[in-house]
């Protein structure tokens, strides 16, 4: 067979060549002594490209959402969320685990909601109730299909949070794709959040990390919580320099994944059998199904990948996702396995 087109997820990227001669070259120290100069800067340059005061690097984007809830929540708090939201789904419970608090979720529209869904969910003082906390925005959202949030509703709801005592965090792991998709910076995207969770290894194409940012007294609370889940490196220089890389290098690339998910789109659009609602295509993640030929995800995926393509099946649906792996050429290949399959 010839080559796999694995269109699984954005995490499959392997690291490039240059990239792993910029790691191989990178300056190291002791990070939890603070020591390692490619951190250091590392850190620095991302809380300055994302307009925060503070960062922090860590292993996976699951650590820096759990360490910003642990940060801004005691055990019994109440957070407000999405229902298909990675912190609900995805995590192995650990909201409840690590920090003991609740998730109210709501039930949106392509991973969004309003002000009007939450304000009937916020608690009063009484000691019935668990207190209210904290607002919890995915953007793009996964589950939705890398969905994007609408910044004027962000905005509202930063509005109301203030007024009601509550932080805000966003799990940005994909908000690099975001940004190249409506052409926003991300720093005017994370502007109205308390705290921010960003991912490397998705669509910037590094094979680990993410980055925490908030306030230096945020960050600081952070850095604890982080050495208490053992997440402390210590060369960790030698993989923020595969981060400096992708800001450098990759970054600039994601407008292409993102049009290489909508020519998948349409396609899949062309052909009868096959599901999709196009505009919810707005980033790098694709959702369809093939229902009408009464086949759910797994029954998708493993036709699919008969014919060379690799996607992921959760119950009904099937998720495919582009990435810096894949080029015109592959899309064009999956695109002929699709409507070879169910044209
Ligand atoms: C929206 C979102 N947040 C967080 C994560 C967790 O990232 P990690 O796999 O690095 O723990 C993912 C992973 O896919 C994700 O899609």
């Amino acid at each position: 067979m010839s080559k796999l087109i694995d269109l699984r997820s954005d995490t499959v990227t392997r690291p490039s060549d240059a990239m792993r001669k910029a790691m191989f070259d990178a300056e190291v120290g002791d990070d939890v002594f603070g020591d390692d100069p490619t951190i250091n800067h590392f850190q620095e340059y991302v809380a300055d490209l994302l307009g925060k005061e503070a960062a922090m690097y860590m292993p996976s984007g699951t650590m820096t959402n759990q360490v910003g809830i642990a940060v801004h929540t005691t055990p019994g708090d109440e957070i407000y969320c999405e229902v298909g939201c990675h912190i609900r789904n995805f995590e192995g419970g650990a909201p409840a685990y690590l920090s003991g608090v609740m998730l109210n979720a709501i039930h949106g529209v392509r991973g969004a909601f309003t002000v009007e869904d939450v304000q009937p969910l916020l608690r009063s003082t009484d000691s019935h109730f668990p207190p209210s906390k904290l607002v919890w925005i995915e953007n793009s959202a996964n589950r939705a299909g890398g969905t994007i949030f609408p910044q004027n509703e962000v905005l509202r709801l930063r509005k109301f949070a203030t007024e009601n005592d509550l932080g805000m965090h966003l799990d940005g792991a994909r908000i690099w794709n975001v940004a190249a998709a409506i052409g926003k910076t991300e720093a005017e995207l994370v502007a109205p959040y308390d705290s921010v969770s960003v991912c490397f290894s998705k669509g910037l194409g590094c094979p680990v990390g993410s980055v925490l940012l908030g306030s230096k007294e945020f960050i600081a609370k952070a850095h604890r919580i982080r050495k208490r889940l053992g997440g402390g490196m210590r060369q960790a220089g030698i993989l923020a320099a595969a981060c400096l890389y992708a800001l450098d290098n990759n970054r600039q690339l994601l407008p292409e994944s993102n049009r290489h998910a909508r020519m998948l789109a349409e396609a899949i659009a062309e052909l009868p059998n096959l599901e999709i609602d196009l505009e919810a295509i707005q980033t790098n993640i694709i959702i369809f199904d093939a229902l009408k030929l009464g086949m759910d995800g797994a029954a998708v995926t493993a036709k699919l990948r008969e014919e060379g393509v690799l996607a992921t099946g959760f119950g009904p649906k099937v998720r495919i996702v582009t990435h810096l792996d894949v080029n015109e050429n592959d899309i064009q290949n999956a695109i002929a396995a699709i409507r070879k399959i169910f044209g």
